[in-house]
């Protein structure tokens, strides 16, 4: 593998005003809380803590010993270790523990990207994952997942949009919101790409675990020195309040982040650091009881499409825990999902979060009751919506 060539220290951070509103975000402020309902999240059911303790053998005992002395910059030895157990060969300089994966994307955007730079995303795409480069006034590129091709991106578009001006290349699979993911072969052709010119390869892998029809994909960084991949608890592991991600980077890489991290969190607590290891090191225990879950209620999600087809059309999900379904038959999707969180109390996306404004997020990760119910209420909703156009 060759060197990572990184430049002097960027200065430029993104302009708050310059950020545009966080619409997902926005969203899940306004009926996260007040729905009874959830199957518009991309996370799996969240474990209790009695439930974690027992999971993952963590003896109270362990927990009152815990002194809450500051931790460091890129993580606590030991949590950084099991991530690098797990995830780098044991190289634990390529890791950094992080508040939540978005804190990873917002460090490695403003520590590696500047004015003009050439930066190609997904579309659809997690907000975070273009909007932050879009506010230091990079140039986007939009790699399309048409729904028509089953949300499959092209990789001869990938070889055109992607030039010797190509800074980034920003993907995340299993894809939020639509499932879709990437076969080995493809992800060596996307790795292929991006190495022909030089460009950072970021490498959102919120998912990774949470696969369905095939094996988790490698990571890519054992393949390409200019890879970052990003990781969190937050989604397959069901701990999202826990507040931990992580990002594995060639370690000059990290060390440009500190300079940002200095003034934004400055580390993790030391309480959530044990409890993060600790569920590092069991993933599989945590990952595979929610994975099978998905799963089940996925094909309940496939026969539901299927019963429901006249009003919803959708590509099954290869990973994650969501899918991106068109409505066939309401003509604004966003108060739809207004009126079926105020009305029904059912939590669902509107498309228009994620730039396409005729589909919807519909997230399966959740209980079996929350899904069912939520999707006989759906059904009501769409049958309703449907005999006021006609
Ligand atoms: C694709 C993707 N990346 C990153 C994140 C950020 O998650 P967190 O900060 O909780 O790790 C999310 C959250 O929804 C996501 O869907």
């Amino acid at each position: 593998m060759g060197s990572v060539y990184v430049e002097e220290l960027n200065t430029v951070v993104c302009p708050a005003e310059r950020l545009e509103p966080a619409l997902l975000e926005q969203w899940m402020r306004k009926y996260y809380f007040h729905c009874d309902f959830d199957i518009g999240s991309s996370g799996v059911e969240d474990y209790a803590m009695g439930e974690l303790r027992e999971i993952l053998d963590i003896d109270v005992a362990e927990i009152d010993a815990l002194v809450f002395h500051d931790s460091e910059t890129l993580g606590g030895r030991g949590l950084r270790r099991s991530l690098a157990d797990r995830w780098t060969g044991g190289d634990v300089d390529q890791v950094m523990a992080t508040h939540g994966s978005s804190e990873a994307n917002y460090l490695i955007m403003n520590a590696l990207l500047k004015p003009g730079d050439e930066v190609v995303v997904l579309d659809p795409c997690y907000q975070q994952l273009y909007a932050i480069a879009q506010a230091i006034g990079c140039r986007l590129k939009s790699w399309a997942m048409p729904f028509r091709q089953g949300f499959s991106p092209d990789f001869d578009e990938l070889r055109r949009l992607i030039t010797p001006e190509t800074k980034m290349v920003v993907v995340n699979f299993p894809h939020n919101p639509t499932g879709a993911s990437l076969n080995p072969e493809q992800l060596q052709q996307l790795i292929k790409e991006v190495r022909r010119v030089g460009a950072y390869l970021v490498w959102d892998g919120a998912f990774t675990e949470m696969t369905f029809d095939a094996p988790p994909l490698p990571l890519p960084n054992a393949s390409y020195e200019r890879a970052i991949s990003m990781g969190t608890l937050s989604k397959s592991y069901g701990l999202p309040g826990l507040r931990v991600g992580w990002c594995l980077a060639a370690p000059e890489v990290l060390e440009k982040c500190i300079h940002l991290r200095d003034y934004l969190t400055l580390h993790l607590s030391p309480l959530v650091e044990l409890m993060a290891e600790k569920a590092v090191r069991h993933a599989d225990r945590l990952v595979e009881r929610r994975r099978q879950q998905a799963m089940r209620n996925r094909d309940r999600l496939g026969l539901w499409m299927e019963e429901h087809q006249e009003w919803i059309e959708w590509v099954p999900p290869a990973g994650g825990v969501s899918s991106f379904p068109r409505l066939k038959k309401v003509v604004d999707v966003e108060a739809f999902c207004h009126r079926l969180a105020q009305e029904r109390k059912v939590l669902l996306v509107p498309g228009v979060c994620f730039g396409h404004p005729q589909h919807v997020r519909l997230g399966y990760g959740g209980s079996p009751q929350a899904l069912e119910e939520g999707l006989q209420r759906l059904a009501a909703h769409l049958k309703k919506a449907a005999s006021k156009t006609t």
